[in-house]
């Protein structure tokens, strides 16, 4: 039985690495795979998100799912907070994983950075309520961006310690990352050494599902580049990670590979280069955002979408639950 599970925070921005890295490589997956997609509002609150706006975001990343080709009717997509089997398998998961394992998160130190004891207990459990969140289904492939390893790989070792601990071999699943694409890791368009990233304080660093043609158009003429051409090779883009990041968005959104865009463009100037990358970025995002805006105006059938994926969510996981529930020596009614 093969299955995916994925998953994006609704923090907003969603982002041109978002949709390369991940939910474009989702869209394709549900055409071979029974697919679960969820809008992580629970791992959003590890940081403060207000409560309004947390709202506002949750309606919107359903709705950028959507437009971006997910398929709500035929797949389960629903918001987490609405399916409780998350919450309870993560708080087992949090018994079950060890406090080293998690001191050993970049993704935690990352963004605990210097205030660490500041952090919320939430964002330090964080790969465990991941882990849930894809165990409480038994999903065996889980599609992500490169960014997300860490956290898969500890989900793995979460499911094979429950499975020895309580003898049950083989009751969950190893979940596979699904690491797909060109554009696993698409970098900040004002530095080629840090991720594309929705909490970057500059908007200049990342385009935005929402942004329209003249604002790709002017970050994409800003972007930091380097005085030399393009090279023709792509052992002529070592040491140039900004000009690898244009080029690699530019493979992407094309469906071609490094070496076919320099072997059409090696030679030329970034100057012309940028524009084309721009009428490629422009030619991708212009339906999607304008599916989007005709989405959000229409927040009633969103949420109609959302609480029927949970329902049918909740179908997949109760059952899971209730064995984990056994396995683990609860009282089930
Ligand atoms: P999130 O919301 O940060 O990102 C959603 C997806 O986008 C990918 N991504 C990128 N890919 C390429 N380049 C980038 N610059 C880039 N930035 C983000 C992420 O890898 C991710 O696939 N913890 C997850 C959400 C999550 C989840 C899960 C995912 C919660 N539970 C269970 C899979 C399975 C996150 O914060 O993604």
């Amino acid at each position: 039985m093969e299955r995916v599970f994925s998953g994006a925070q609704p923090t907003g921005n969603l982002h041109l690495g978002n949709y390369l890295g991940a939910i474009r490589n989702w869209v394709e997956l549900q055409k071979k795979y029974e697919c679960i997609f969820c809008v992580v509002d629970m791992h959003a609150i590890t940081v403060w998100q207000d409560p309004k706006e947390l709202r506002s975001n949750i309606r919107e990343l359903a709705a950028s799912m959507i437009a971006s080709g997910i398929d709500p009717e035929n797949q389960v997509l629903f918001n987490q907070s609405q399916v409780s089997a998350h919450a309870e398998l993560a708080w087992i998961f949090n018994c079950v994983a060890r406090i080293g394992w998690m001191n050993r998160m970049t993704q935690f130190k990352e963004k605990a950075g210097k205030h660490r004891e500041n952090a919320s207990l939430g964002l330090y459990a964080y790969p465990s309520l991941m882990a849930a969140d894809i165990l409480a289904y038994k999903a065996t492939h889980v599609p992500v961006g490169e960014d997300q390893k860490q956290h898969l790989e500890l989900a793995r070792d979460i499911a094979l310690k429950f499975n020895t601990d309580y003898g049950v071999e083989g009751f969950f699943p190893q979940p596979e990352p699904l690491i797909l694409g060109p554009a696993t890791r698409v970098m900040s368009l004002r530095d080629g050494s840090k991720k594309m990233s929705k909490s970057d304080a500059s908007d200049m660093a990342r385009i935005n599902m929402t942004d329209d043609a003249d604002t790709l158009a002017k970050k994409i003429r800003k972007a930091k580049t380097d005085p030399e051409p393009l090279p023709s090779e792509a052992a002529g883009l070592e040491g140039r990670p900004e000009a690898k990041n244009l080029i690699t968005i530019y493979a992407a959104l094309t469906n071609s590979t490094v070496a076919d865009v320099l072997t059409e463009h090696g030679g030329t100037q970034f100057s012309g280069f940028k524009q084309a990358l721009t009428d490629v970025v422009v030619e991708n995002l212009a339906p999607i955002t304008e599916e989007m805006a005709r989405l959000n105006a229409d927040p009633a059938y969103i949420d109609s979408v959302l609480a029927k994926g949970a329902e049918r969510a909740n179908v997949i996981a109760q059952p899971i639950l209730k064995e984990v529930k056994e396995i683990v020596g609860f009282l089930n009614s």
